[in-house]
C-alpha cells in the first residue's frame, strides 16, 4: 500500500488526485475540521469500503464561525490527526492554510436558502453560508466521486445535499450514522471542552432524545407540541444547561411537523457551561 501523503496547496492536491484518477481510481472525500475522533474515522471507513482513493481535508474554516464563537480556541492537534489518518488508510490529507483557501480579495459566497435558515441557522447566522462556501471550494479542488458526511450534523448534510442537487455537482453525497460513546454522547471535537462534571451530564441529551423516540413509537400523544414540550423539560432539567433549540421537524424539509408520521428528525442544540453540543435522532413512523 502506498504511503499516505499530506499536501497544503491546491496545486499539489490536484496533481495527486489527477494521478489517482489516471490509475483508474474513484475519489472519496471526507471533509473535516480536524481534531479527529472515531466519528470522523467511521466516515473514512465507509469511504474505504468503496475501494476508492481516500482524500481527507483538515481545515478549520473561519468563514463558518461567528465573531463570538470558538474559531481561535478550536483544537488543532495536526500530528495526532495525521497519525489517525495513516492508521485508517487515508491516501491523501489536504491541510491548507487560511491564505490558501481565502487569498486576499476573496469575495464569493454560496448560500442555500430554506434548509439553512432553521435550527442551527437561527442561532448561528451566516454559519451555513460559510459551510457551503468552503465545501463547494473543497469539492472543486478535490473533484470527488463520493463525499461523506455524518448524520450527527443532520442539517449540514441536508444543506450540502441540496447544494449538490441545485448546482448539478457531479458527485454522490453519502451520509453515515452518528457514532456515540458507550454512554450515548455523540462523538464531537468539541467534547474536549467539557469539564469532568459536564462530561458526566452530557449523555442526558441523548437520553432525552431516546425517551422522545420511544414515546413517539408508542404514540403517547397526538400533537407534536407535547413531545417538544417534554423534550424541552428534560433538557432544561440537566443542570447548568441552556437550550438553543429543541425541535421536532420533517426530516427532509426541516419544516415544522404537524402530524406524527413519516421520517421525523428531533434535533437539539444545548449549551453545557460554555460548550455548545448538538445531537439528533431520526424516527420513522409509518403513516
Ligand atoms: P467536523 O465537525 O470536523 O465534522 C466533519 C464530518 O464528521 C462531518 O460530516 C460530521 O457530520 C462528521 N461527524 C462528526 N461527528 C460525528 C459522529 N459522532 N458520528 C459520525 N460523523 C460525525 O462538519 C464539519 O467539520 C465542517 O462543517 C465541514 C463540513 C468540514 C466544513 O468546514
Amino acid at each position: 500500500m502506498a504511503e499516505m501523503q499530506t499536501v497544503e496547496t491546491v496545486v499539489a492536491l490536484r496533481e495527486l488526485v489527477t494521478r489517482a484518477k489516471r490509475n483508474g481510481k474513484k475519489i472519496a472525500f471526507v471533509p473535516t475540521m480536524g481534531a479527529l475522533h472515531k466519528g470522523h474515522m467511521s466516515l473514512v471507513k465507509a469511504a474505504k469500503e468503496k475501494e476508492t482513493f481516500v482524500v481527507l481535508s483538515v481545515f478549520v474554516n473561519p468563514l463558518q464561525f461567528g465573531p463570538n464563537e470558538d474559531f481561535h480556541l478550536y483544537p488543532r492537534p495536526i500530528e495526532a490527526d495525521l497519525e489517525l489518518c495513516k492508521n485508517a488508510g487515508v491516501d491523501l490529507v489536504f491541510n491548507p492554510s487560511v491564505e490558501e483557501m481565502y487569498p486576499n480579495g476573496f469575495a464569493s459566497l454560496v448560500e442555500v436558502s430554506g434548509v439553512s435558515n432553521t435550527l442551527c441557522g437561527l442561532n448561528r447566522p451566516g454559519h451555513f453560508k460559510g459551510v457551503t462556501t468552503v465545501v463547494l471550494k473543497l469539492f472543486n479542488q478535490v473533484l470527488p466521486d463520493f463525499a461523506f458526511f455524518g448524520q450527527k450534523d443532520a442539517q449540514q448534510a441536508l444543506v450540502i445535499k441540496k447544494m449538490v442537487l441545485d448546482l448539478n455537482l457531479p458527485l454522490e453525497v453519502i451520509v453515515c450514522p452518528t457514532l456515540r460513546e458507550e454512554d450515548g454522547l455523540a462523538l464531537s471535537s468539541r467534547n474536549r471542552y467539557l469539564t469532568t462534571e459536564e462530561r458526566l451530564r452530557a449523555p442526558e441529551i441523548y437520553k432525552a432524545l431516546c425517551i422522545l423516540r420511544d414515546d413517539m413509537i408508542n404514540k403517547k400523544y397526538q400533537q407534536t407540541d407535547k413531545y417538544r414540550d417534554e423534550l424541552l423539560q428534560r433538557l432544561a432539567a440537566i443542570s447548568d444547561s441552556s437550550i438553543d433549540y429543541a425541535e421536532v421537524v420533517n426530516a427532509n424539509s426541516l419544516e415544522t411537523l404537524y402530524d406524527i408520521k413519516g421520517l421525523i428528525l428531533c434535533a437539539v442544540a444545548v449549551r453545557l457551561g460554555r460548550t455548545r453540543l448538538i445531537d439528533n435522532i431520526l424516527i420513522s413512523i409509518p403513516a
